[in-house]
């Protein structure tokens, strides 16, 4: 009995994936593709295909045979755990009355609207009293939600199911005080520079650049597609429908190309993704920060280490040679490894990064509490940027009106990068143990293996374990901060 109950729930749940799949394929056209005008009647179109996926993920239906199903005695280990995940997304999809979910959809446009202009005039006045607006509809969101001990951990559950402000506050300021502490050793050496690698090249250089790596990971073609857009961003339509997209920036093509190693560390997770399982949360990534784990397990840990560039800085000398041909790998090498404190987030190291991140989070953490006002945020910036980096933002443009999340209403979402970073570095010292000689393989371009590593290890598993349940599988211990930590303190100093 309970078996055909499963199965007519998941048949639900698939036509709610495909609405949700098709309104992907709308966004993804608008970002590569549409004339310009097409926007006339596109937002309409995601409004109607996005209601009526939301309209199905929230039907009656769906809700009696989760019931139903929580007393199933015959259910297997992963339909419960299945079950588990439908649950959640229930209550998450029900506990907001649509009368509040248009109020945030509209104050969130219209602030990501006024953002704009703001951070153009550098005029953060103009914006405040948007975001004022987006930060009480999220404390009443909270409340919705519901919650315990803080307002944010709502929020943060939504991104990374669990997480906590009692996780973060002493993961952060351990982290914070490493990376702070480490920043100044750095600071000590002699100062390396990356000018070498600001060089012209063309779009289809950029872009042959790219597919040697996709070639490597066999990213093909008859299943997935890499397209331009002004920010690079990965969409997975299903498994064997992945979008990426990347962008090009002038006499940069290490923008163009180290992005595509990020949007195809996302691009390998949704499509190792177990394709029959589609639709049901055992064929969805468990978290933000597990997605994000894949893109820097790629990007930095892989994309940044020797062995990789003994194998691709051959290849980037065929194609530009008269802007490498005379450069050595160790220069290249330490050029792509640069430590530079910033005021601007995307454009950080390794090293510098997660101290964006960590200010981001402790102005979030006390807007949602109520002990920051909006009006403050400049100045409690400015102040964490030099206590953090020691640099000072010259205006709000590089300052608190450079990320456009708090626009949109991504409260919660910044962590989950932080998490990213150390997730990557905790998976890698395990892979490194499995693959005593990966650097070798990797030297001589052979990348498959860990592509396939990290599918076995965490794709085909959908959301059936939470995040720190993988983690501890695959680790023998709960995420900390000290893989990433000890992985920068060898590598640069
Ligand atoms: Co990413």
């Amino acid at each position: 009995m309970s078996q055909k109950e499963y199965q007519k729930l998941t048949k639900l749940l698939k036509q709610a994936a495909l609405l949700g799949s098709a309104t992907s394929l709308l966004e993804w056209d608008q970002e590569t593709y549409m004339p310009p005008e097409g926007i006339s009647l596109r937002s309409e179109m995601l409004e109607i295909l996005s209601g009526l996926a939301h309209k199905q993920k929230t039907s009656k239906q769906i809700g009696k045979l989760l019931h139903s199903l929580t007393h199933a005695t015959d259910l297997k280990t992963q339909q419960k755990a299945c079950l588990r995940e439908v649950a959640r997304d229930y209550k998450h999809a029900t506990c907001l009355p649509n009368a509040f979910v248009k109020k945030l959809s509209e104050t969130t446009s219209q602030a990501t609207h006024i953002w704009q202009t703001a951070r153009t005039t550098n005029d953060f006045a103009l914006f405040a009293p948007h975001l004022e607006k987006v930060i009480s509809l999220h404390r009443k969101k909270a409340d919705l939600l519901g919650y315990s001990d803080h307002p944010y951990n709502a929020l943060l559950d939504l991104y990374e199911p669990g997480l906590t402000v009692a996780t973060l506050n002493p993961l952060f300021t351990r982290l914070q005080s490493k990376l702070s502490s480490l920043l100044s050793q750095i600071a000590k050496k002699p100062p390396t520079n990356d000018s070498c690698l600001y060089v012209s090249c063309s779009q289809d250089q950029q872009l042959k650049l790219a597919s040697h790596f996709l070639d490597a990971v066999h990213l093909t073609k008859q299943t997935s597609r890499l397209d331009l857009s002004a920010h690079p961003f990965c969409m997975g339509l299903h498994p064997r429908d992945i979008r990426m997209t990347t962008a090009l920036r002038d006499k940069n093509p290490l923008f163009c190309f180290f992005s595509v190693l990020h949007e195809a560390g996302h691009a390998l997770y949704d499509q190792g993704l177990p394709f029959e399982h589609y639709g049901t949360p055992l064929g969805e990534a468990i978290s933000l920060g597990i997605h994000e784990s894949q893109s820097r397990f790629w990007e930095t840990r892989i994309g940044q280490s020797l062995p990789f560039w003994k194998h691709f800085f051959p290849l980037f000398q065929k194609e530009l040679p008269e802007a490498f041909g005379n450069i050595s790998l160790d220069t290249f090498y330490k050029a792509v490894n640069t430590v530079t404190p910033s005021c601007i987030r995307i454009e950080a190291d390794e090293v510098t990064y997660n101290l964006h991140i960590i200010l981001r989070f402790e102005i979030e953490k006390k807007l949602m509490e109520g002990s920051l006002s909006v009006k403050e945020i400049p100045e409690l910036w400015n102040h964490l940027m030099e206590q953090y980096l020691n640099v000072t933002p010259t205006s709000f443009k590089e300052g608190c009106l450079q990320d456009v999340h708090w626009s949109c209403g991504l409260i919660g979402y910044f962590p989950t990068y932080t998490l990213g970073n150390l997730f990557a570095s905790q998976f890698f010292e395990v892979f490194a143990k499995d693959f005593p000689d990966w650097e070798s393989k990797v030297a001589s371009g052979n990348l498959f293996f860990i592509r396939e590593w990290l599918k076995e290890k965490i794709h085909i598993h959908g959301r059936e374990f939470t995040a720190d349940e993988l983690c501890q599988r695959i680790c023998g211990k709960p995420l900390s901060e000290e893989a990433f930590t000890r992985h920068l303190e060898s590598k640069y100093l």
